[in-house]
C-alpha cells in the first residue's frame, strides 16, 4: 500500500481526476473541470434530541458559510466531471469518500491508501466523473465512527439526462444518533455490543428530523431516494397508506420496477421507489421501518392538491449503468470468510482505532486505519473476472462494502431475489453467497463492514488491482 506523507498534497488533482481511465466500457466526458464545489467539513450544534441542543454536530456546508444542517445533497452528472474542495475545519483529520461511485483510486478518500490526512485548516481537491447515475452518499473514512456517528454523512444524486421524469423528488438521509441526557453525545460504541451487531443510536431521524412530513401533489408518482447510512441499523422498510415500486438498489436500476411490499436496506445501502401518492387532499403515504417488534415511523407524505390521476404500472425501467459482466468461464474464485475473532487490543491510530479487535476477513482482523501496511486480500488483473464467494460464518448480518468496483451477486443459500449489481451485499446470519465482478478499476480498493464498529475493530481488507 503506498505510503503518503501527510501533509503532501496531490498536486493537479484536477489534472489526474481527468485523466484517470475509469476502466472498460466506462465512457467518461473528460471535460474541463468545473469550479470546485467547497465542501466545508465544520461542527454545528442542532435541535436533535427532543430534550435540548446537541453541541459539537459534524457537518458539510456549502461554501464558507456556517451550516447546522443534515448535510446538503450534493448533485452530479453523469459522466460528467464534478469537482468538490474539500475544507477542514474540525480538530481532526479528514476525508470524503464517495460511496459507491466508481471512480479513480487517488480520489476515493481513504487515508495513508490513496490520499494524504486532511488536517484541520487543509483542503484536498477531489475531480471525477461519475460513471453511473442513481443514489450514492459521501462520508469521511477517518475516525469513522465518531464522524458519521456526529453527522458527517450526506446523500449524493447522480442524474442521467435520460432518466424518466417523476412529479416530485424526496430525497431521506436515514440515521440515528447517540445523543444522552439534554441532547449531549454518549459514548459511540459500546466493546460488548461492538462484538455482536453493534451499539444503537438512541434518537433515530430522518434529514436529521424526527418523523419528517412532506407533501407531494394527489394522485402524482414521486420518487423517493432513501440512503441508509446509520453506523449501525439496518432497516425493513415498508409504505403504508399507497402503493410502490421499487426502481433502484444501491444506485442500480432494477431489470422490472417490483411493488414495494417489505426490503432491508443495511448501513451503506441505498433503495430508490416511485410512490403513486393517494387520491384525496390529506390522505397519507407513511414510510415505517419494520424491523423488530415495535413498527415506526421513518416519513410521511401528505397528499396535497387534485390528482394528477397518475398510474404506477405505467413506469419504465430506469436505464441501467454501464458495469461490465464478469466471464464466469475464465473467473477465479476466492473465497472471503467473515469471522468472529479472539479479542485483542488494538494499536491507536491517527483515524481513531476503537482499541479493539472483535472480526476478521480471511482470519485477518485490520482495523483499516493503521499504519502498519497489510498485504492485500489478492491481487486482481486489470479486466479480469473474479468471484468472490463470501461466507458469513457469525450470527450477525454484515453489509459487505466494496470500493471502485460493483459486483453482482450470482446465488446465496438465503435469498432467491437477486438485486442488480451493487457495491454494498448485506450478509445475512450465516448466508453464504457468490458474487461477481470485472476488476475493471486500478488501485487499492477497500472492502468493509459497513457497520462501522465492525469495520473499525477488524472486519476490512483490500483488493489491489494492478
Ligand atoms: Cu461507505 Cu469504506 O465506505
Ligand atoms: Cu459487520
Amino acid at each position: 500500500m503506498p505510503m503518503l506523507n501527510r501533509r503532501t498534497f496531490l498536486q493537479g488533482s484536477a489534472a489526474l481526476g481527468g485523466a484517470f481511465a475509469l476502466g472498460a466500457g466506462v465512457a467518461a466526458r473528460a471535460g474541463a473541470s468545473p469550479d470546485p464545489q467547497v465542501l466545508t467539513a465544520q461542527f454545528a450544534e442542532a435541535r436533535i434530541a427532543a430534550d435540548g441542543v446537541t453541541p459539537k454536530i459534524m457537518t458539510y456546508g456549502l461554501g464558507d458559510a456556517p451550516h447546522a444542517n443534515v448535510p446538503p445533497v450534493l448533485r452530479m452528472r453523469k459522466g460528467e466531471t464534478y469537482a468538490a474542495r474539500l475544507v477542514n475545519r474540525l480538530d481532526e483529520p479528514t476525508t470524503v469518500h464517495w460511496h459507491g461511485l466508481r471512480i479513480a483510486n487517488a480520489m476515493d478518500g481513504v487515508p495513508e491508501m490513496t490520499q494524504p490526512y486532511v488536517y484541520p485548516g487543509d483542503s484536498f481537491d477531489y475531480v471525477f466523473a461519475p460513471p453511473d447515475a442513481g443514489t450514492f452518499w459521501y462520508h469521511p473514512h477517518c475516525n469513522t465512527l465518531t464522524q458519521i456517528g456526529r453527522g458527517l454523512a450526506g446523500v449524493i444524486v447522480v442524474e442521467n439526462p435520460d432518466d424518466p421524469v417523476f412529479d416530485a423528488e424526496i430525497i431521506l438521509n436515514l440515521r440515528d444518533w447517540r445523543l444522552g441526557a439534554g441532547g449531549k453525545f454518549i459514548d459511540p460504541f459500546k466493546p460488548r455490543d461492538a462484538a455482536r451487531g453493534g451499539t444503537y443510536g438512541t434518537v433515530r431521524t430522518t434529514n436529521w428530523q424526527r418523523e419528517p412530513v412532506f407533501e407531494a401533489p394527489a394522485g402524482s408518482l414521486v420518487r423517493v431516494r432513501i440512503a441508509a447510512i446509520d453506523v449501525t441499523r439496518i432497516y425493513t422498510i415498508a409504505l403504508e397508506g399507497a402503493a410502490a415500486k421499487v426502481i433502484a438498489l444501491d444506485g442500480n436500476p432494477v431489470e422490472v420496477p417490483f411493488p414495494l411490499d417489505r426490503l432491508d436496506v443495511g448501513p451503506g445501502q441505498r433503495m430508490d421507489i416511485v410512490v403513486r401518492m393517494p387520491e384525496a387532499e390529506g390522505q397519507t403515504a407513511r414510510l415505517g421501518n419494520y424491523r423488530g417488534s415495535q413498527p415506526w415511523t421513518i416519513a410521511t407524505i401528505r397528499a396535497v392538491g387534485a390528482s394528477l390521476k397518475r398510474d404506477l404500472r405505467g413506469i419504465a425501467p430506469l436505464p441501467a449503468n454501464p458495469i461490465a459482466e464478469a466471464d464466469l468461464s475464465t473467473a477465479k474464485r476466492i473465497p472471503l470468510e467473515l469471522t468472529a475473532t479472539a479479542e485483542h487490543k488494538a494499536a491507536p491510530s491517527i483515524c481513531g482505532s476503537l482499541g479493539y479487535t472483535f472480526w476478521a476477513i480471511n482470519k485477518v482482523p485490520w482495523p483499516g486505519d493503521t499504519p502498519d501496511p497489510i498485504t492485500p486480500i489478492e491481487e486482481l488483473k486489470l479486466g479480469k473476472s473474479y468471484v468472490l464467494q463470501i461466507s458469513n460464518r457469525t450470527p450477525h448480518a454484515h453489509p459487505i462494502h466494496l470500493h471502485g468496483l460493483s459486483f453482482r451477486i450470482l446465488n446465496s443459500n438465503k435469498r432467491s431475489f437477486l438485486p442488480p449489481p451493487t457495491d454494498t451485499i448485506l450478509l445475512l446470519p450465516d448466508e453464504q453467497a457468490e458474487v461477481a465482478l470485472v476488476a475493471d478499476n486500478p488501485g487499492d480498493w477497500v472492502i468493509h463492514c459497513h457497520i462501522i464498529e465492525h469495520q473499525k475493530t477488524g472486519m476490512t481488507g483490500y483488493f489491489k488491482v494492478v
